[in-house]
Parts: structure tokens; C-alpha cells; sequence
């Protein structure tokens, strides 16, 4: 089998970019290592940035997004009891975020694709990538216990964070920057209409809450819990009791209950591999960052990389230029360390850290009350929540 471009995994990495590819008259397949149903269903975050919903309805996979998604205007800081609306829109001059479950856009995006005769290989077992500092390179994997290779002329890692694209680049050429937080999240998805419109971050001295929602009839929800919480110590009665302890505020306002449908825990970590690109493998999303979920920016870091990839692709395949390919890391890393240090400082800000002292708790409320009193302080929230320009 021969492609242009070999792309491991079907993640939104992964889809996006063969979408972007398509549009652009340049042939992929996906090799992807799960069923096709079960990357449909994996439930993961919802929150699009402005940027990432443009692209997505400009490139023609945004009809579902528009008529099912949710379009919020703000969100909702939660301390000491009182929460306070930092008013995305009105600080970014007109931006807003989207709340539309990842796995829906899995979902569009397969559907394209399929429909205008792309390849997707489900179920690829094994996958592995050979020859990246040669002149061509493949992926090798196993579809119904035969083996295949697929020969490309680039293959773009798009296989998250326990991919096997990272870990093919010889030792020595990356360098791994991380933080591991000493917290992880319990998350739910109940079927419950969510009690507020708007998502509400809650810092709270039994730990960081999060109030959120994937549709008028179904809230999720998030408590901050230790990196290790085993979560058949959680039955749903004392879930609630939690959620209740930290999001309940003075004015009466509690989140809705009912029945929870899904539960799960979610560690907490920030990594970045430089540089993203090894000979003929360029890196994308998770597989060479990860960002903790406090600030939603997993998916939405994940489709400015690939739209820079295809760009970049798509200048080399219409004049023979390498000079955007040559630069894909280096423009993409400017905007990653970014959106990292706004991840781990809205982490840095909610959560409640075991060592922290008195003065720490303090310091932290104070940093609240400036954000959600300062415009200049909020508008720098707000600018990145929203998401900062794609390139
Ligand atoms: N062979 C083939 N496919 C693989 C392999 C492998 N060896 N290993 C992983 N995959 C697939 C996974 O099954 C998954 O479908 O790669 C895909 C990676 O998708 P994501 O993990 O969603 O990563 P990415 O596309 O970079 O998207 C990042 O997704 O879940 C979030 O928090 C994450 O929001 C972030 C975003
Ligand atoms: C979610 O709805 O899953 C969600 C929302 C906001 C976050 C993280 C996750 O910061």
C-alpha cells in the first residue's frame, strides 16, 4: 500500500489532518489501532475554542457542530462561596468558546472522510514506523492478523500520549519537559440538565471543583482527588455529597443531580517534546504535548498543530518547498509553551496543593479576587480561555 502522507492514529489530531489534507488534494490513510465504534464513543473533553470551531465549519464538517453544540459567552470563577462571571466576549471583542463533546467531532469527521472516499484502517494492531531518517518511510502494522506496510512520503504521529510514534525517534534527539501535579480529577457525566449555563471553576479548601455540561440534558462534572483515588471507593451518594460541599454557593445556587451514567479518573500532567519533527515524522497533539484539562485546551492544541502540518504539507506538495516543513516545530512549539504555562497556571490557581501553608491559601485567594476584580487581569484570562490566534 502507498499514501502520501501515513498518519497513525484517529484521534482529532489525526482526523482533522487527513480532512485538512483532503481538502487540499493530498492523499493519507489513517492506521488506527482501535474499532471504529469505540473511538466514537471514548469520552473525553468538550470545549472548543473559537478558533477550532471556525475551522471546522469553514471546512465544511461544522453542520452537527452548529445546529447540537452550545455556544457560551463567558464562564464562572467559584471562591470563597461567591462566583464571579469573567465575560469572555465582552473582554476578547467578540469571542466566545463552543461545549461540544470530542467524540461528536470523532463522529463528523469519520463521516466526511469516509463519505469522499478517504481510508481509515480500523483495528491496525502493532503499529510501527521505519525509515525516518531515509528517503521512505513506512508504517507497518497488522489488519486481521495479516501484516501490511503502508509506504509514504511523510508519516505524521498522531497517536497521543502513549503512541509509539514518540518513542520510534532514536535516543538523544528529543528533549521532554514535564510537570507531574500531585492531584488527578474524578470525573461524571450525569443525566441531569445542567443547573447553570455557564462553566464554573470552582477553588474550594476540600480541592478544586468543576461544574460543566456536554448538552441541555447531561452535565458532567469534575472534583479534583488524589493522583492515585481509586474510584470504587467513590459510590455516586458520596460524589454528590462531595460535589456539593464544593460548588454550593451562599446565594443557594447546587448542581442538578441525577443518575450518573459514566465515571472516571483523569491524571493531571504537562509534557512537551522537543523539537516535534524527526526526519520524515512530524509529531501532532498529545503524542508530543500534554497539558493538564483545567484550561480545555487538549483538542484545541491538537488541531492548531495539524493545521500548521498541513499547511505546511501542502506547500511542499504544490512547489517543492520545504521552508514551512522545516519550521513546523519551531512554530508550533511558540504557541504549545504558551497554552502550557496558561494550563498549569489555571491549575496553579484552583487546586488545593497538600503542602501549600497558610500564606499559600491566601495568595491563591488573592490572585482570584485580582482576576475577578482587574479587567486587565480577567482580559488575559479571557484571551487565552478563548484561545490565542492559531499562528
Ligand atoms: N497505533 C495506531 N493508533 C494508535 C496507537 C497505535 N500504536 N496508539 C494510539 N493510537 C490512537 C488512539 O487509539 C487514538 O485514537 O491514536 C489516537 C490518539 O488520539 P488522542 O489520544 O485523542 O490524541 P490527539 O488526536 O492528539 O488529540 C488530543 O484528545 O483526548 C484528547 O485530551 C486529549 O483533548 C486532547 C486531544
Ligand atoms: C469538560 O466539559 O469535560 C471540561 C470542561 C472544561 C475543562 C475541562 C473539561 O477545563
Amino acid at each position: 500500500m502507498r499514501t502520501q502522507v501515513g498518519i497513525v492514529g484517529a484521534g482529532p489530531a489525526g482526523l482533522v489532518l487527513a480532512h485538512l489534507l483532503h481538502l487540499e488534494g493530498i492523499e493519507s490513510v489513517v492506521v488506527e489501532a482501535r474499532s471504529r465504534q469505540y473511538v466514537e464513543e471514548r469520552v473525553r473533553a468538550g470545549v472548543l475554542e473559537q478558533g477550532t470551531v471556525d475551522l471546522l465549519i469553514e471546512t465544511g464538517v461544522g453542520e452537527r457542530l452548529k445546529r447540537e453544540s452550545l455556544l457560551h459567552h463567558g464562564i464562572e470563577l467559584s471562591f470563597d462561596g461567591r462566583r464571579h462571571r469573567i465575560d469572555l466576549t465582552g473582554l476578547t471583542g467578540g469571542r466566545s468558546i463552543t461545549v461540544y463533546a470530542q467524540h461528536e467531532i470523532i463522529k463528523d469527521l469519520i463521516q466526511a472522510r469516509l463519505e469522499s472516499g478517504g481510508r481509515i484502517l480500523f483495528d491496525a494492531a502493532g503499529a510501527a514506523v521505519h525509515g525516518l531518517d531515509g528517503p521512505s518511510p513506512e508504517i507497518r502494522f497488522r489488519q486481521d492478523g495479516e501484516p501490511r506496510t503502508l509506504d509514504c512520503d511523510f508519516i505524521a504521529g498522531c497517536d497521543g500520549s502513549h503512541g509509539i510514534c514518540r518513542p520510534s525517534i532514536p535516543d538523544g534527539v528529543l528533549t521532554v519537559y514535564e510537570r507531574i501535579y500531585p492531584f488527578a480529577w474524578l470525573g461524571i457525566l450525569a443525566d441531569a440538565p445542567p443547573s447553570s449555563e455557564e462553566l464554573i471553576y470552582t477553588h474550594h479548601e476540600r480541592g478544586f471543583a468543576l461544574f460543566s455540561m456536554r448538552s441541555p440534558k447531561v452535565t458532567r462534572l469534575y472534583l479534583q482527588c488524589a493522583p492515585d483515588e481509586d474510584i470504587g471507593n467513590w459510590p455516586d451518594a458520596r460524589i454528590w455529597e462531595e460535589l456539593h460541599a464544593r460548588l454550593s454557593t451562599r446565594d443557594g445556587w447546587t448542581p442538578t443531580q441525577g443518575p450518573i451514567f459514566q465515571k472516571g479518573i483523569t491524571g493531571m500532567h504537562s509534557m512537551v517534546a522537543e523539537p516535534m519533527q524527526f526526519g520524515s515524522l512530524f509529531l501532532a497533539g498529545d503524542a508530543a504535548h500534554i497539558v493538564p484539562p483545567t484550561g480545555a485546551k487538549g483538542l484545541n492544541l491538537a488541531v492548531a498543530d495539524v493545521r500548521v502540518l498541513a499547511r505546511a504539507l501542502a506547500e511542499y506538495y504544490a512547489s517543492g518547498r520545504r521552508g514551512l516543513l522545516d519550521r513546523y516545530s519551531e512554530t508550533c512549539l511558540r504557541r504549545v509553551w504558551k497554552v502550557q504555562r496558561f494550563s498549569w497556571w489555571m491549575t496553579s490557581l484552583l487546586h488545593r496543593f497538600d503542602g501549600d501553608n497558610g500564606f499559600d491559601r491566601r495568595r491563591q485567594l488573592a490572585e482570584l479576587d485580582y482576576v475577578t476584580s482587574s479587567r486587565a487581569a480577567a482580559a488575559a484570562l479571557a484571551e487565552n480561555y478563548a484561545g490565542l490566534p492559531m499562528d
